[in-house]
């Protein structure tokens, strides 16, 4: 039988206090919706719907965004106007087929593990509906299970609507369900919005069918805080610490050693060797890779980046869409823009920054530095203060050096230029296209020294 997934996103997130509708908020940088479009899409359902409404034109961007084979599952569904959550299954109806099972997922619930829904889908069996509820040490906000005297589900209460005695139990509604499309159009349009909220909820469907006397069946779910669902910021907070601890908890599981799993923020995917440590406060964005015995040391930013074996980042280092390969050491405070790749062993060190930048195996540039467009050979050293010129107000241009090459201190490279293997750059000196080198020349640029004997340094007037 064809499964397809209806993701409620229409909602304003009134308690957000946002003009960003509430499902684009993000958990570790991806929209909440996203989220869970990801995991409706691993149980491989043959349309995904998706309800839009509140600022529908930014939820859609969204999902234009997607990759395409994701986008060619989905379906946006309009609610016009926010009257309930019934009431937004029911706008999806119509693009679903009379004999499909389908599962309804909120969009502000980012973390439903994957096994669960699928657990849930596969419950249903030949009955209508299947809810998913959990056990919550604090069900406020909730709606409620109220179970018979046998057990059974008799109805759904909103917090809003409870009487005090309903609002003490813990069992509580996660939104999530799985039912007959038939059945949803059958009973849906028949929902009433005598409530407090004047809205036509989801969750009366379930008190309906029971008092038919239908069989709705409950599946329990063994952990409540991964159904959290997000209508808030300290919610958000919450959510994104849970991602984070459980991002930690798989790292560590794997062999990381992580200085504190508290403060380790992962926002893409992180792939890591043997022996890895990272220290505190580090956050890894896209796509990061570390091979074997890589050290990060404390606040660095890496995002897009490879790392290769036995390496170590010292602390507070930015990395951006870089290779680095084995035995580098960089940092502290060092900065590689997009398109630099470091060959084995090189050093960069603090307050050096690198763009589309070649630096080849050995070659160290320790301090102070701006290294970019520059094709650097093995075994160079860059000291301190050096500067590739390589932008003239106009265009860009590449410095290309040689290997075992020395830039003395404080020498700025005009770029386009080419330092030849062997050359020595004394300290000071501006090399430019037209300075003559070739292997082993000394290139120098040196303004006379000057030197006033017995000099009195200016005396401050009395007034
Ligand atoms: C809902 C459930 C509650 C459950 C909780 C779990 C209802 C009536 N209540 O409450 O029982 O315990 O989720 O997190 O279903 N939405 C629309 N159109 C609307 C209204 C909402 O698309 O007209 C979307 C929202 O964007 C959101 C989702 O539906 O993604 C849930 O709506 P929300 O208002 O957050 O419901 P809760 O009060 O959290
Ligand atoms: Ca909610």
């Amino acid at each position: 039988m064809a499964l397809e997934v209806i993701i409620l996103a229409a909602g304003k997130g009134k308690r957000m206090h946002s003009d960003l509708p509430k499902v684009l908020h993000k958990v570790a940088n991806k929209p909440m919706l996203e989220h869970v479009i990801d995991s409706a899409k691993v149980l491989n359902p043959s349309a995904i719907h998706v309800v839009v409404g509140h600022m529908a034109q930014k939820v859609e961007q969204m999902v234009q965004s997607l990759d395409e084979a994701t986008k060619a599952l989905i379906t946006i569904s309009l609610q016009q106007e926010q009257l309930g959550t019934g009431h937004a299954v029911n706008c999806a109806l119509d693009k679903v087929k009379d004999d499909s099972e389908v599962l309804v997922l909120y969009g502000d619930t980012p973390l439903t593990p994957v096994e669960l829904l699928d657990d849930l889908v596969k419950s249903l069996q030949d009955k209508e509906l299947c809810v998913l509820t959990a056990n919550a040490q604090n069900p406020f906000g909730y709606g409620r299970i109220v179970r018979n005297a046998k057990g059974n589900l008799d109805c759904i209460v909103e917090e809003k609507d409870a009487t005090d005695e309903q609002r003490k139990i813990t069992e509580v509604n996660t939104g999530m369900l799985v039912a007959r499309a038939s059945v949803l159009k059958e009973y849906l349009p028949k929902l009433k919005n005598n409530n407090s909220q004047g809205e036509y909820y989801l969750t009366d469907l379930s008190g309906m069918l029971a008092k038919e006397g239908k069989d709705v069946l409950i599946k329990v779910a063994p952990d409540f805080e991964i159904l959290s669902g997000v209508n808030s910021k300290p919610q958000l907070a919450f959510v994104e610490r849970l991602y984070q601890r459980r991002a930690a908890q798989k790292l560590m599981e794997n062999g990381v050693t992580l200085a504190d799993p508290n403060r380790f923020d992962l926002r893409g995917t992180l792939t890591c060797g043997k022996d890895c440590f990272i220290d505190i406060n580090c956050v890894f964005e896209g796509n990061v890779v570390l091979g074997d015995n890589v050290v990060i040391k404390a606040g660095c930013v890496i995002k897009d980046t490879s790392i290769g074996d036995d390496s170590v980042i010292s602390p507070y280092s930015v990395f951006e869409d870089s290779i680095i390969k084995r035995k580098a050491t960089i940092g502290p405070f060092a900065r590689l823009r997009p398109g630099n790749v470091l060959e084995d062993e090189v050093h960069v060190g603090n307050f050096v920054e690198c763009k589309k930048s070649h630096l080849g195996f050995g070659t160290k540039a320790g301090h102070l530095s701006y290294l970019g467009d520059a094709q650097i050979g093995r075994d160079v050293n860059i000291g301190a203060g050096t500067i590739t010129c390589n932008y003239d107000g106009a265009n860009k241009y590449k410095t290309v050096i040689g290997d075992d090459v020395f830039i003395g201190s404080d020498s700025q490279l005009v770029a386009p230029v080419e330092v030849k293997d062997g050359v020595t750059v004394a300290a000071g000196t501006t090399v430019t296209k037209r300075t003559v080198h070739s292997a082993k020349d000394l290139i120098l640029t040196r303004a006379q020294t000057v030197i006033v004997e017995k000099y009195e340094r200016p005396h401050k007037i009395k007034k």
